[in-house]
């Protein structure tokens, strides 16, 4: 089969005969073959061997027919590299031994040794890069997001200890972002040079923030994350996660391709309050999928209607899927969002 490049296409704005789609957390639970893995393995000890990682990220290319592959990894992952003892517990999330709540903890934070201490990351990408014949999208979350895990030591729902920390201890706070931002930037560098056709930073609770905030305590992160990685040719996607409609005005000076939007903000709309430059991803509501086949065409038909307005959209969802999603469902929403928009486009 020949390379499918409408993903790729449809981050740069170009033409496209039919809309792209993916899926947030595409490789994962709903299915009951990865939950027949999970069985064996824990979600590290998956990543921790390249082999078995790249087939579960195969598994929805093959299954679904989504037209980008992502990395079967975690948010978390490259946070070992600089010094964090964690756990994925099951049904709960990330779960931090040592949580980061001083000047001293934020000093203690080595700098990432990608190729020394997360080489399995690089060869699941060198696998799936042989492998695909979809574009690779490879991910990291964003500064603040993982702030959030590191200094509460666990998922918050009111993220009291970041904010806490954010808003007395301004000078740690921004060590810590700048200690995450080389993170990111080199971790992400190194997944494009060992195959990743594109990057996506999962920003999903800075929708928690107000504008005001967010402008003053992440997005100078952002932006430079954005602008050191500039030189990538490989479309770069910033996802500002949940609740994060406000937010879209003030991203304009960020250098990315395309912004990933929640289900809460109408695409039309999401692209004026982004003023016109970006691609943008999503949206549908991950628990429409709950709904009988025709109620979640018709969710989709109203989103592709919007989306194929502008060149530049990426059909996907406005969060991550949820273990109870099924997989005839999302394989005939995928075809839905093909056959619709490719006859919806040519007129
Ligand atoms: O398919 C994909 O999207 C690729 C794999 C992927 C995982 N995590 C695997 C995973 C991706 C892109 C992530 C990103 C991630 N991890 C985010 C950002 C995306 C989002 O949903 O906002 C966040 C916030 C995390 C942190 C995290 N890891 C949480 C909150 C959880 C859920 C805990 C639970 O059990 O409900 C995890 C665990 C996790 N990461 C799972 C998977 C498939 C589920 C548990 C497992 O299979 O072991």
């Amino acid at each position: 089969m020949s390379y499918n490049d409408r993903f790729i296409r449809a981050c740069r704005k170009e033409q496209v005969d039919r809309l792209p789609a993916w899926y947030m957390r595409q490789a994962g639970r709903y299915d009951p073959d990865y939950r027949k893995i999970k069985e064996n393995y824990s979600l590290l000890e998956i990543c921790r061997q390249p082999e078995l990682a790249a087939e579960v990220s195969l598994m929805p290319v093959k299954k679904l027919g989504v037209d980008a592959a992502i990395l079967y990894s975690d948010i978390m992952n490259p946070v070992a590299s600089i010094g964090i003892d964690f756990d994925i517990v099951a049904n709960v999330g990330p779960v931090i031994a040592n949580p980061i709540r001083s000047a001293a903890d934020v000093a203690n934070l080595k700098p990432i040794d990608v190729e020394g201490d997360l080489s399995h990351v690089l060869e699941t990408i060198r696998i799936l890069d042989r492998e695909l014949d979809v574009p690779l999208i490879t991910f990291a979350g964003a500064p603040f997001t993982i702030a959030s895990y590191l200094i509460e030591g666990r998922p918050s729902k009111s993220y009291i200890r970041t904010k806490t920390l954010m808003y007395s201890e301004p000078a740690i706070w921004f060590q810590l972002m700048d200690k995450l931002g080389d993170m990111v930037i080199a971790y992400l560098r190194a997944h494009v040079k060992a195959g990743g056709k594109a990057f996506q930073v999962f920003d999903s609770w800075v929708g928690a923030l107000s504008p005001q905030d967010f402008k003053t305590y992440v997005l100078p992160t952002i932006e430079r994350i954005f602008s050191e990685l500039s030189d990538l040719k490989e479309p770069k996607i910033y996802f500002p996660g949940v609740a994060s409609g406000e937010l879209l005005p003030t991203l304009s000076s960020v250098k990315a391709d395309v912004i990933g939007l929640d289900w809460r903000v109408p695409i039309k709309e999401g692209r004026r309050r982004l003023g016109g430059s970006y691609a943008v991803q999503g949206n549908l509501d991950p628990y429409v999928l709950t709904a009988p086949m025709d109620v979640i065409k018709s969710y989709a038909k109203a989103i592709i209607d919007e989306g194929i307005q502008e060149p530049g959209f990426v059909f996907n969802l406005g969060h991550g899927l949820f273990p109870e999603a099924s997989l005839d469902k999302l394989r005939e929403l995928t075809e839905y969002v093909h056959a619709y928009s490719e006859e919806a486009i040519a007129g």
